[in-house]
């Protein structure tokens, strides 16, 4: 891959403000870097080449559950007219106590994969992304069901008790916190994740012969700003017990290496959803095997309800250059 143009979502603080700190110090020619408002951006673009001395940073307002965010930043990056060579769709938050819906009624820890879809999905139909480009979105291992106090929805035990066996009906549920969606923070973020990895697999069928495309774990973080809106257990109780027991914690530099790690991955192992060993959330990264990863259904299922929330979707590659 050429190390010339990234994009870093949610570049405003923690992993992945590290993560372009990383990129402008392996010389890559231009970072940009997103957040929710231009003035945010544009901070962060700042300090970033202050502590890097590289003046490599180009801030862009991307508020990633406003689609009139997502459309105004795609038309500025049209604009520009410089195609990415790597996309690294960081941006994520772990819900509060309350549910909060945004505007386009999605439940708040979905809407980055919405906003992120309809980023990856626009940047491709305007030709904006390299031939040998790559894509990684931030997975987490909450997506395993392994983790203390996380665990995921049952996706198809949903579908059959409420939408008659339709997956792509329950996962829509699910993204909009619909009526029979019980909402509990740690669920609901371990369920974004779920998706997350699903519509990376779904994805990578999408792209073209040489793009590829990876969801992958940045693993324990604890100093980030990630558990801002956690319940006071959560953050005044469990994060600074993590920080204090070996192999439970990393540094934000430490986690977005994994990242640009992944960025050197090849199209062989496109789709597929790498984090921690099973069981650990620090340490090298791996393919995950567990087989609600790999069941086709299920990452078909994801993609299409994500197409239906976001109203946008992505041919496959074969009628790809007869769109663009
Ligand atoms: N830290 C961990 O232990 C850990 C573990 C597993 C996975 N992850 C994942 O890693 C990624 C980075 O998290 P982090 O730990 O670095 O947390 P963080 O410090 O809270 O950073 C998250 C970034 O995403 C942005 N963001 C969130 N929702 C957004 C939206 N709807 N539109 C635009 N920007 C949005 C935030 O902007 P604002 O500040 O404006 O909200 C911030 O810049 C997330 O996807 C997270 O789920 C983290």
């Amino acid at each position: 891959m050429d190390h010339s143009i990234a994009l870093v979502t949610g570049a405003t603080s923690g992993v992945g403000y590290a993560a372009a700190g990383l990129l402008a110090r392996e010389g890559w020619r231009e970072i940009v870097v997103t957040g929710r408002s231009l003035g945010r951006a544009q901070e962060t673009a700042a300090q970033l080449a202050a502590e890097t001395e590289r003046q490599v940073f180009t801030p862009l307002e991307l508020g990633l559950d406003k689609p009139s965010s997502v459309r105004s930043a795609l038309a500025e990056l049209v604009k520009r007219g410089r195609p990415v060579d790597f996309l690294l769709l960081n941006a994520g938050v772990l819900g509060g106590k309350v549910r909060v819906l945004t505007a386009a009624g999605v439940e708040a820890a979905q809407a980055p994969l919405i906003g992120h879809h309809q980023l990856t999905v626009g940047l491709l139909r305007a030709n904006l992304v390299s031939p040998n480009a790559r894509i990684v979105i931030a997975g987490s291992e909450a997506a395993r069901g392994d983790v203390p106090m996380f665990s995921y929805t049952d996706v198809g035990a949903f579908a059959a008790t409420h939408h008659r066996g339709d997956r792509s009906a329950a996962v829509e549920a699910l993204v909009r916190g619909g009526p029979n969606v019980k909402y509990e923070p740690n669920r609901a973020f371990a369920d974004a994740k779920v998706f997350v990895a699903w519509w990376a697999a779904a994805l990578a069928r999408r792209l073209p012969a040489g793009m590829a495309v990876y969801a992958v774990s940045p693993g324990s973080a604890p100093e980030t700003k990630a558990s801002r809106n956690a319940s006071p257990v959560i953050k005044w109780v469990m994060m600074p017990l993590v920080k204090l027991i070996p192999g439970m914690s990393q540094t934000p530099e430490t986690a977005a290496r994994r990242h640009l790690q992944a960025s050197e991955f090849g199209t062989d192992v496109s789709g597929q959803f790498f984090a921690s060993a099973p069981k650990k959330v620090t340490g090298p990264i791996e393919a995950m095997r567990h087989p609600h990863f790999h069941d086709r259904a299920n990452q078909e299922a994801a993609w299409q309800a994500v197409v239906s929330v976001s109203g946008v979707d992505l041919p496959y590659p074969e009628s790809l250059s007869a769109v663009s």
